[in-house]
């Protein structure tokens, strides 16, 4: 099953020929007319997995570069997904002109790692909400095979596929990538440094670690050796990530409202950007033109939430939320308030908010954050289509935290290793 995003059929003759068998012999004829080497077919016919395809077309697309539109495609699990991967995709998209990502199945997940934190349905939301994702392929192998990667290419007329620097081996050892290396159709990009999803399921497990402490000494003064404890435990989970002002303009759509624009205001803590954060989004996002995202400082997370909040920081969430194709603009670091003069700044229309929240998110005994917004009228409860929250998601590690921390402790070895192994790449 694909779902289609945005996307614009491609009329050229040329595009058709080598999607249809009985056209082959015009493939023949277009290549002679071009100069290409029969031999190039002396191999493909002697290949009967791959009939239709053309190997490295780089001669061809020169020439019709101007009517092309490169086709790129990128896989994974996005499970738990995070800037990393909205960045991966970033870089991908940059290498064409649209984008189709794999979302490798649940069975698929189940069998090669074990159960994913979020579902298919869940997955598909935060892949498609990405503003750099054109289509998604909604059952991508876990491995590429020969097979898929001739539907990539025929069916789904895919250029190039790309992949992370890190490597990707098949059971048997071999190179997932080695066939699309082969015909010129691959191409890598830089991983994301400072973060991944096992340093995210890490993060959860600390504060779970932390919450069995915290029963015990629930009424114990804070004393230096908690304190120590604790600096000790987020230091070990600290976050490798070192955000970069060029980092944020990359994610940035560097436009502001237009002259007469709508200007729609949501708040919040966006923590582990989930499948309910992108749809609230969208609800938001339809109320206007132009959706501003208050994205609260991690000590006003911490305050509403409990020590061991947010999971992500500040700046992290900020990419998270900047990477939803619903939102306009964020503010890195919102106040809890929405004050009069805020109002004016933006020229906000319009502030919204949620009706599914954290259950600890409540205001007890503190002033109404809203009551500025709500006395000018200009303030709507927005009915939130999913139940999912930061905290179910965390739940749902927790729950299985047997299983996630021994697949953790495995995967945050190879980890290690390849952050001592990095060298410097070159690339955005
Ligand atoms: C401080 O915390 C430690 C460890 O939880 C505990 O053993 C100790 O009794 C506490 N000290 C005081 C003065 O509360
Ligand atoms: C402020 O927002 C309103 C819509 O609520 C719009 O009509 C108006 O043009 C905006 N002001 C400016 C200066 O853009």
């Amino acid at each position: 099953m694909a779902l289609n995003m945005e996307f614009e059929s491609n009329t050229s003759n040329w595009e058709g020929v080598y999607y249809y068998p009985h056209l082959f012999g015009a493939i023949m004829l277009t290549a002679a007319l071009l100069g290409l080497s029969t031999s190039y077919f002396g191999g493909i016919l002697g290949f009967p997995a791959l009939p239709y395809m053309l190997p490295n077309l780089s001669n061809l697309q020169k020439k019709k570069r101007e009517k092309k539109k490169i086709r790129v495609y990128m896989d994974g699990c996005f499970d738990l997904m995070h800037y990393g991967h909205a960045n991966a995709l970033r870089q991908a998209k940059a290498l064409g002109d649209e984008l189709v990502v794999g979302l490798v199945s649940d069975e698929e997940i189940v069998t090669n790692k074990g159960p994913p934190v979020l579902s298919m349905e869940e997955r598909l939301a935060l892949v498609s909400g990405l503003k750099w994702v054109d289509e998604v392929i909604a059952d991508a192998p876990y491995a590429i095979t020969e097979d898929f990667m001739n539907r990539l290419f025929n069916e789904h007329k895919i250029d190039y596929i790309i992949h992370g620097d890190d490597p990707c081996l098949l059971p048997d050892g071999s190179d997932a990538y080695a066939l699309a290396k082969k015909v010129g159709r691959y191409k890598q990009i830089k991983r994301t440094e400072g973060v991944s999803s096992t340093d995210i399921v890490g993060r959860i497990l600390a504060s779970m670690e932390d919450n069995k402490d915290n029963q015990v000494q629930q009424d114990e003064e804070l004393n230096e050796t908690k304190k120590s404890a604790e600096t000790f435990l987020k230091s070990k989970h600290a976050s490798n990530f070192l955000p970069t002002s060029r980092r944020i303009v990359q994610f940035s759509n560097a436009k502001g409202p237009g002259p007469n624009a709508r200007v729609v205001y949501i708040d919040g803590a966006f923590d582990l950007f989930h499948a309910g954060h992108v749809e609230i989004l969208k609800s938001a996002r339809q109320l206007g033109d132009f959706l501003l995202v208050g994205i609260h400082t991690d000590q006003i997370v911490s305050e509403q939430r409990g020590i061991h909040f947010p999971l992500m920081h500040l700046h992290e969430r900020s990419l998270s939320v900047l990477a939803c194709r619903y939102v306009d603009e964020v503010i890195i670091g919102a106040p809890l308030e929405i004050t009069k003069d805020m109002i004016t700044t933006f020229n906000i229309s319009l502030v919204v908010h949620g009706t599914v929240c954290e259950s600890k998110s409540s205001f007890n005994g503190q002033p109404d954050p809203y009551s500025v917004p709500k006395s000018m009228g200009i303030f709507k409860m927005l009915n939130s289509p999913k139940k999912i929250t930061t905290t179910s998601v965390a739940q749902r590690i927790k729950a299985n935290h047997e299983i996630y921390e021994k697949r953790n402790a495995k995967k945050e070895a190879s980890e290690k290793k390849f952050y001592e192994e990095r060298k410097y790449i070159s690339g955005d």
